[in-house]
């Protein structure tokens, strides 16, 4: 365990560290981390959006209900059985299926896809449908879904509570559902924007406290893409903390969150997003994997309906030939088989040493 403690004061330094020098660091103790703990696989999954309708007016987000502009759709049962046949065929061993908060989606309709999924394929259901009910949640996770992704975006209340107005009858308390999908028995995954406007280095120290406190088992951070679809993305400058306080959305700012975070969750399953690649199309990716990322997720919907999926402005969309390149050129390997978070497998065998379920 030599690499894995951090202080509080250490992850405000690093996130205030400039210095390129310096910071390879940061970057060479994040990658023995990685390396120590979930080793030179990288495990792709294969991502469905299968629909962009959502009833949230998050202030950020393309798919938010006020947009007018965006074309929306929601793909079949058959439709979505075709890409869980593809990823199976490109050897992913997990189907990620993604949506906005669509109230057009039934909980049985969800849970009979899910069962569809898991008799047809050997695939393993990552679910990412936003903020639901417990009800729901367990219904899906009976009918064999085993990993459910909901990042919290910021730590910092005041800020999260600008971004996302609530909504009718539900909490809105992202963390209180984290906690939740843990006790369920979901494999449960969390995640951050990094430049958010209004976002301080202090809140972002926090956001990786936070990392550490919840015991993630997957962890997504992407940078602030601005919208101009979005409230945020038309006042930015209007809500950006002061000067040397607000966070800058670049990728090196958003590989440092990711060095940190693997320092902070050292066996936790963490992407080198498309936010980041997107950000910087040449190596995005390959820095998010060089600085303690290991997982990559590839978008396998139909283009026609991809092109619609515009939570951020030209998402990057990578063919699974493009994204294997990269990885094999930086020296990983191609993960096989289910890729579960180590991170769980070590809480699930430590709680049954304990003589409990
Ligand atoms: N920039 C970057 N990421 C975004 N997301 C939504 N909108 C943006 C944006 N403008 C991310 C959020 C959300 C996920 C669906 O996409 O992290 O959880």
């Amino acid at each position: 365990m030599r690499h894995a403690y951090i202080t509080q004061d250490e992850i405000r330094a690093w996130l205030k560290e400039d210095d390129e020098a310096r910071l390879e660091d940061l970057w060479r103790r994040a990658d023995a981390v990685r390396r120590e703990h979930v080793g030179d696989d990288v495990h792709l999954r294969g991502l469905v959006e299968f629909s962009n309708r959502c009833v949230r007016q998050c202030a950020y987000c393309g798919l938010r209900a006020g947009n007018r502009k965006l074309v929306r759709y929601r793909m079949s049962e058959a439709e979505i059985m075709d890409c869980a046949r593809q990823a199976m065929a490109c050897g992913y061993g997990t189907v990620v299926l993604q949506s906005g908060e669509d109230p057009g989606i039934e909980t049985d309709w969800i849970a009979a896809l899910i069962r569809r999924i898991r008799s047809e394929t050997p695939l393993v259901v990552t679910l990412s449908l936003g903020e639901q009910p417990e009800k729901d949640l367990s219904a899906w996770r009976e009918a064999g879904a085993d990993r459910y992704l909901l990042k919290f975006e910021t730590s910092n209340k005041r800020l999260y509570e600008r971004l996302h107005p609530p909504l009718k009858g539900k909490s809105g308390d992202r963390i209180a559902m984290l906690h939740t999908l843990r006790d369920i028995g979901y494999e449960t995954g969390s995640g951050t924007m990094v430049g958010l406007p209004g976002q301080t280095f202090e809140d972002v120290v926090e956001d990786v406290e936070l990392f550490r406190g919840l015991d993630l088992d997957m962890i997504g951070i992407g940078p602030y893409i601005p919208h101009l679809n979005t409230p945020l993305g038309r006042n930015a400058q209007r809500v950006r903390a002061c000067d040397g306080e607000q966070v800058p959305n670049t990728d090196q700012m958003t590989c440092k969150v990711v060095a940190l975070a693997r320092i902070v969750c050292p066996a936790a399953n963490i992407p080198s997003t498309t936010a980041l690649a997107t950000l910087n199309p040449t190596e995005g990716r390959e820095l998010g994997l060089m600085r303690g990322a290991n997982i990559v997720m590839i978008n396998i919907a139909p283009l026609q309906y991809r092109v619609h999926y515009e939570i951020y402005p030209s998402r990057m969309s990578e063919s699974d030939e493009a994204i294997r390149h990269r990885i094999l050129t930086i020296g990983r390997k191609i993960g096989v088989g289910r890729g579960d978070s180590p991170n769980r497998l070590r809480r699930v065998r430590s709680v049954n040493a304990a003589g409990k379920i």
